[in-house]
């Protein structure tokens, strides 16, 4: 008789790429979050972390946490609909909806809560959710708990928008699109949205994750970087970036979030945000406004990065942002790629199929206002190096060593399945976490 387990007892993906030596998730950091952190006893530089404004460490942010703990304890135990809502969530609410300019915000526990609140209990049957195709994970959730219809379209081509915008003129629908897109790090073309969204009869909503400190000349996210505050309707943000937090709001006008308030599942039906994390997006969201030298760093950075990896050779697409990633090609390549960083101590992310197209790998890195120059520039050396050695810029690509090229069907040589398989295991693993490319 078949067993629930037994889909449990055959996946072997993951322990077979962490028996290579490739495997790079949950790895342990040691320390705190900053530009150098301590993994399996060795420094490496940080370079894939959204704490963007680097205030994860700020004196103020730890110090109004820690305060916050000892005045309210450690949980609220209780969600935000009955007996766990504090009054610093509405202190922060009204701050936020203050600096984003809009009437109203709501504090959900994380910033995929905010996105399946919102989505879920605003669009019903009947109506459609339109998203790009590279939309965060946490969008596509919010969309399969609606009871609408979800419908996507190419990534950030607005001809194939308008195409199934044109089909449903007269339906209520909502348009959601990340600002900067998450593993691209290029900006959605929001002013061509809110044209399409107002021909159409489209609501717009945008997850600012990326956006909010990074994007606007007061930090305030992708409507103020294009100057268009006053034309989109639904604003997200998650706190677990910028705000060195976690948590996440929606901000719009005061009936739409009041009818969100007392519908979506995913504030109601879970506990709320324990103080000490709400303390810290309280502080974060004054260092915001009151260092803004820390975002002229941040694109000191980036734009040192983005021209330091165009300069090697390297093709980091479409990135105008923080996000910056680089082209590998293929998955293997981006697993070995890595390694090979990580081993010169650079931690970074590789994006494989079906998370990107086929063909497509990259590796995922992102910067902060705390990477100094030398980070900077060992973080190019080591992608300099390592990017020769493989092949992928100038210079052909000599292994150091035998391992260090090994195709897909020696990698797993230690299997009792063909590489075949682990390929496809390991994209049906990808892909049910994903879920980018699917339909
Ligand atoms: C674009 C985008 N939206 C939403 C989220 C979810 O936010 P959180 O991690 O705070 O739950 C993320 C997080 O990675 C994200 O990148």
């Amino acid at each position: 008789m078949s067993d629930l387990f037994n889909k449990c007892l055959k996946f072997t993906t993951a322990r077979e790429v962490m028996a290579a030596g490739y495997y790079p998730y949950f790895h342990k950091i040691e320390t705190a979050q900053g530009p150098e952190v301590i993994i399996d006893g060795q420094k490496k530089i940080v370079c894939c972390s959204n704490n963007y404004l680097g205030l994860t460490q700020h004196p103020k942010v730890v110090e109004a946490s820690i305060n916050a703990v000892r005045k309210y304890g450690t949980s609220c135990t209780g969600s935000r609909f009955l007996s766990g809502t504090i009054d610093l969530h509405e202190k922060v609410e009204k701050k936020f909806a203050r600096f984003i300019g809009k009437e109203s915000a709501l504090l959900f526990t994380t910033g995929h809560h905010s996105n399946l609140g919102a989505i879920s209990s605003l669009v019903t049957k009947g109506e459609y959710v339109i998203t790009d195709k590279l939309d965060h994970a946490s969008i596509v959730d919010g969309c399969r708990l609606s009871l609408g219809q979800m419908l996507r379209y190419r990534h950030n081509n607005m001809n194939d928008l308008e195409r199934i915008l044109s089909k449903f003129r007269e339906t209520p629908k909502l348009v959601v699109i990340d600002g900067i897109f998450s593993m691209e790090g290029d900006i959605c073309n929001l002013p061509e949205i809110i044209k399409l969204a107002k021909i159409y009869n489209a609501r717009v909503m945008v997850d600012d994750a990326h956006s909010l400190g990074v994007l606007g000349k007061n930090g305030k996210g992708t409507a103020e970087h294009f100057g268009l505050e006053s034309e989109i309707d639904i604003v997200m943000v998650t706190a677990s970036k910028s705000l060195a937090s976690i948590g996440g709001f929606i901000a719009a006008r005061e009936e739409v979030i009041h009818f969100i308030k007392h519908t979506a599942r995913s504030l109601i039906f879970t506990a709320s945000l324990p103080a000490a994390q709400v303390a810290a997006i309280d502080a974060s969201l004054d260092i915001l406004q009151d260092e803004p030298e820390r975002r002229v760093k941040l694109w000191e950075n980036t734009n040192k990065m983005l021209e330091g990896f165009k300069s090697l050779g390297f093709n980091t697409k479409d990135s105008k942002t923080p996000i910056i990633p680089i082209h590998v090609g293929d998955d293997m390549k981006a697993f070995q790629m890595w390694r090979m960083l990580y081993d010169e101590g650079v931690f970074c992310s590789p994006v494989i199929s079906p998370a990107v197209p086929e063909g497509e790998a990259l590796i995922r890195t992102s910067y902060m206002a705390i990477h100094t120059d030398a980070h900077l520039d060992r973080v190019l050396n080591a992608f300099a190096k390592i990017g020769k050695n493989l092949g992928i810029i100038s210079g052909t690509y000599k292994p150091r060593k035998a391992s260090d090229k090994m195709p897909k069907s020696r990698i797993f040589k230690h299997l009792r399945i063909t590489s075949k398989e682990i390929g496809d295991g390991s994209k049906k693993w990808m892909k049910n976490l994903f879920w980018r490319f699917g339909k």
